[in-house]
């Protein structure tokens, strides 16, 4: 079976890019990425390649090739539905805010409303493909959904979860370590697997295309999040015993990561993770081991999320005890609010929390970060319901200047990695600021022997204090 027209729903963080790089690497395939989100349309289809609603490095130049030529976007969603032969579902899941499995549990209203869209304008077989992280046995779902249309009409369901990290996605999708393909045992199944693998062929060398069955590779997109999310929390958990030890995380980390058996990546101590997958897919997988009775091993991963919600707890409390126990009316600076650098995506970012914990105390906290706008900085807070807005408002303030948002601050706070915070002229900040001038470095980014020369206090995460 040979594919010559794509269609994707959602225009987000993974349908947008996936897209993008499927059509500038298979010119011949027609590729349509639809939304209901006029504006993310509009975006994806502005001229000038700048407003883009994802912020990826390289990703301009993907979409500025192959734009016009095979990749299109469009809020037609029914007619890009019914000229495809495989139709990708991209759509958000997230966590459930209301009734069974509040709090933990995906919620797959717009997977569901996907499945009944694609069941109602499908006028010829497809195969449908599962993009989205979804819950292990969501296929069933979808498939009892899609097989009782009525109107002959033949699915597959395929289960192909993106492993794209965020800031880095072009690279990850056209140098990927593995594609996943999940597929039905039987002979419609592999030939609908062996459609996409041929598409991802086009560049992935084949032996990095894993096929499998699809609940193995609904499960293996969960635990890949999982035990990377698991790793930054164990990192972090030993940081604080550094703090009290005196060792140094990040020496530890070296140490430990030169066994090649345990290598060297994900193991930088943070102020936390966040990001849009790693809590949802631990909490999801909470859920699910919960629902079939398995309480250890619910607990087991349930622990990964304790462990991070308390290193976020930890950097604010240490930041009000070291401000004298108090920071109502101080001015704290935020370095930083994306969830890491390189990304416009706030979600779950660490510094939200943090933010939340400091404006409990009524600090004025001004933020500066590269990427990310003064509403987005304010739905974040706002969305917790924490305190009314217009106190948000009053006490959390965005710049567009970041020696501005250090200016008079009793503490800068760096809360994402961003390159450029680390050639800061640091003593010009230093001037600036009221005295004991005091840095909490929740990246571990900054030369910390010099900022004390200069004369900062500097608290780092999993190092001695001074
Ligand atoms: C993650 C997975 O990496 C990706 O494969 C999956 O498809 C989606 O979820 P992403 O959320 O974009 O990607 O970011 P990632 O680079 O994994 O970082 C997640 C969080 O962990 C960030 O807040 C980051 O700052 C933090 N982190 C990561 C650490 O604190 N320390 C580390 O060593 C690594
Ligand atoms: P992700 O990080 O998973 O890509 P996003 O929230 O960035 O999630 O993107 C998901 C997109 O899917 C949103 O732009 C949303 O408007 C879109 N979407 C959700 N449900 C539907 C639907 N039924 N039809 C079309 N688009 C949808």
């Amino acid at each position: 079976m040979k594919i010559s027209k794509i269609c994707c729903i959602g225009a987000g963080y993974v349908g947008g890019p996936t897209m993008a790089v499927i059509a500038q690497k298979c010119p011949e395939i027609k590729v349509t990425v639809v939304d209901i989100n006029e504006a993310r349309i509009a975006a994806w289809n502005d001229e000038n390649l700048d407003n883009l609603p994802v912020y990826e490095p390289g990703l301009d130049k993907v979409v500025g090739e192959a734009r016009g030529r095979n990749l299109f976007f469009s809020t037609q969603v029914d007619a890009a539905i019914q000229e495809a032969e495989m139709v990708f579902i991209s759509v958000n899941t997230p966590t459930k805010t209301y009734g069974e499995g509040k709090g933990q549990a995906a919620d797959l209203k717009w997977i569901e409303l996907c499945a009944r869209q694609i069941a109602a304008a499908s006028d010829s077989d497809k195969i449908v493909v599962e993009k989205s992280t979804l819950p292990v046995r969501t296929a069933e779902a979808v498939k009892d959904i899609l097989s009782n249309t009525g109107n002959g009409v033949k699915f597959q369901i395929l289960s192909n979860p993106e492993f794209l990290a965020e800031g880095t996605a072009v690279e990850d999708l056209q140098q990927a370590d593995r594609v996943l393909i999940g597929g039905e045992n039987s002979p419609e199944g592999k030939e609908a697997i062996q459609a996409l693998v041929d598409i991802y062929a086009h560049w992935i060398p084949r032996e990095r295309i894993l096929t499998t069955n699809v609940w193995s590779s609904e499960l293996s997109k969960l635990t890949a999040n999982a035990v990377l999310a698991q790793r930054v929390s164990s990192i972090n958990a030993l940081s604080e015993l550094c703090e009290v030890t005196e060792a140094d995380i990040d020496e530890v980390a070296r140490a430990i990561g030169a066994d090649s058996r345990i290598g060297g990546k994900f193991l930088k101590a943070s102020v936390g993770f966040g990001g849009s997958c790693f809590q949802k897919d631990i909490l999801n997988l909470v859920y699910i081991s919960r629902s079939y009775g398995l309480t250890e091993v619910a607990d087991y991963w349930e622990q990964v999320i304790k462990m991070n919600d308390h290193q976020k707890g930890r950097f604010a409390r240490k930041i009000v005890k070291s401000l004298y126990n108090t920071v109502s009316g101080k001015k704290i600076a935020f370095l930083g609010w994306a969830f890491k650098k390189d990304t416009n995506d706030t979600r779950e970012s660490a510094a939200i929390y943090v933010a939340d914990q400091l404006l409990n105390e009524k600090a004025q906290i001004s933020v500066f970060d590269p990427k990310v706008k003064y509403q987005q900085i304010q739905s974040d807070i706002n969305y917790l319901q924490t305190r009314g807005k217009e106190e948000n408002g009053a006490l959390l303030e965005s710049v567009a200047d970041p020696y501005e948002a250090c200016k008079d601050s009793h503490a800068v706070a760096i809360l994402t990695e961003w390159d450029e915070f680390v050639q800061y002229d640091w003593k010009k900040i230093y001037d600036s600021m009221l005295k004991p001038a005091k840095i909490f470095d929740g990246r571990n980014i900054l030369d910390h022997e010099q900022l004390r020369e200069i004369g900062f206090r500097v608290y780092a995460i999993g190092k001695p204090l001074e």
